[in-house]
């Protein structure tokens, strides 16, 4: 038994039990309560795992109290503001910063895997007209599997990093073209001679033998909003990613699923549900009233891009974010009226009771989706964009979890609440 433990007593019985507890580097320690059930014969309770440490992890630190929030080591401002999202990806995968040579080659590598099978383009056109990208881009992942399945052998560390340099390098390739095909526009192929982020708006806006115009602000604020997605530790689509691969599921799968997870508004989609909401919300006389039903209990209306699970003090992605916007605002355009009922809501909920008293602050999306919009890059892509930059994360989560000898299969318990047995003797 380790040195600290935590001693829980069963009131009824008078039994106590004691249960490790394990240091992590930073941050809370942790009770292991995996023999739990095996010492007391009950479950645990958690709805929503607001408690739970579900893995041991070497990636990220978050501390939600102070808006920290690191990715090996390194802080988010930093990374963001010092070092590109091809640097920040390759520390994620690799585990140190590059060096210059290592990042030409990751990126060399990167594009040449950048081209997904033209097979895959039967895919694309079985889906209907207006099919939502990130519908698309779930089952083209998923599907990517079918194409790197037969020598798949997962205990080479070697061919590990294959599987994660190949999806974090087509990944771009398919957003781009799942936009292209919901729009009925034809799909532009990578152009090799262009860098990552570059690249992937070129996919986006190109048009075949067209010059396309990209300005180094649009490419570098696109590429700090991939570096500040990278990784955010176990959250809802990572946990997913996670609970799929630990069946041993082809890793393409897993994330595949991560995407899913990602889509919903109270994840990844709330940066299409800010903007959305912003256009609602239309003019800063109508703030107040949107205020008033996001107040309301009776009221399933949510002011988008507030709140965080983790963040409890402000979100720093969403600092950055801000600086980042304010910094742009004449030079890429941003839509003032967005920015004008952005400004209002803001000043309103950060002095609201309501908001104050349930640490409710501005998180990365309430931002992200203004510069995106700036950005022209469409609605129904801001999700997409997400997972663009959180692919190399869900990959090294995936990489870390498999290296762990004593991985389990992920299975909750429940507390079971419906009939007991009625079968008919
Ligand atoms: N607007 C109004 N009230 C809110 C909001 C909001 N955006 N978020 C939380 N609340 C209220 C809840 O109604 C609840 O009030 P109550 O205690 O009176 O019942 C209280 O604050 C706590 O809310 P929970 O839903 O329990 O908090 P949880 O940690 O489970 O949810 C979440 C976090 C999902 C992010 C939530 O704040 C939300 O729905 N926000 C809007 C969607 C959003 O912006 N999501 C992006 C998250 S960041 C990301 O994924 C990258």
């Amino acid at each position: 038994m380790p040195n600290k433990t935590l001693t829980v007593t069963d009131n009824r019985t008078g039994k106590s039990f004691d249960f490790p507890i394990l240091e992590p580097t930073i941050g809370p320690d942790v009770v292991d309560i995996s023999e739990f059930y095996k010492n007391t014969g009950m479950f645990t309770f958690d709805r929503g795992f607001t408690s739970t440490a579900s893995c041991r992890s070497r990636i990220t630190y978050i501390d939600g109290g102070e808006g920290k929030l690191m990715y090996r080591g390194y802080d988010i401002s930093y990374l963001a503001t010092q070092k590109s999202f091809l640097d920040t990806a390759y520390l994620l995968l690799h585990k140190e910063l590059p060096t210059k040579e290592q990042l030409d080659s990751f990126s060399l590598e990167l594009k040449k895997r950048s081209f997904v099978h033209e097979s895959m383009k039967k895919l694309f056109d079985a889906f209907p007209d207006n099919a939502h990208p990130m519908a698309i881009l779930s089952s083209a992942v998923a599907a990517l599997s079918t194409f790197y399945f037969d020598h798949l052998d997962l205990d080479s560390p070697e061919e590990v990093m294959e599987m994660a340099h190949r999806i974090v390098a087509k990944i771009p390739t398919i957003a781009a073209f799942s936009y292209r095909y919901s729009n009925g526009l034809p799909v532009i192929y990578p152009d090799l001679s262009k860098g990552f982020t570059e690249n992937f708006l070129y996919m986006l806006r190109g048009y075949p033998h067209h010059h396309v115009e990209l300005s180094p602000i649009e490419v570098q604020a696109l590429d700090t909003i991939f570096t500040l997605h990278a990784d955010h530790e176990q959250n809802a689509s990572t946990t997913a990613v996670r609970v799929v691969a630990s069946t041993h599921a082809h890793p393409y799968a897993a994330i595949s699923a991560g995407i899913g997870a990602l889509w919903g508004r109270a994840h990844g989609g709330a940066n299409e549900s800010v903007i959305r909401q912003l256009e609602l919300i239309d003019n800063v006389d109508n703030v107040e009233k949107y205020i008033a039903k996001a107040k309301d209990p009776n009221d399933p209306f949510r002011l988008m891009g507030f709140g965080h699970r983790v963040y409890k003090n402000f979100d720093p992605r969403a600092t950055i974010l801000k600086k980042l916007r304010d910094r742009l605002s004449d030079e890429l355009n941003i839509n003032s009226q967005y920015v004008e009922v952005a400004n209002k809501i803001e000043q309103i909920a950060l002095n609201d009771e309501y908001f104050v008293s349930r640490n409710l602050y501005p998180n990365i999306d309430f931002y992200s989706g203004l510069i995106l919009d700036a950005l022209k890059i469409p609605k129904e892509m801001f999700a997409v964009i997400f997972v663009i930059g959180r692919t190399p994360g869900w990959i090294a989560q995936w990489i870390e979890l498999k290296e762990q000898p004593d991985m389990k299969i992920a299975r909750p318990r429940q507390l079971y609440l419906g009939p007991n047995d009625r079968t008919p003797q």
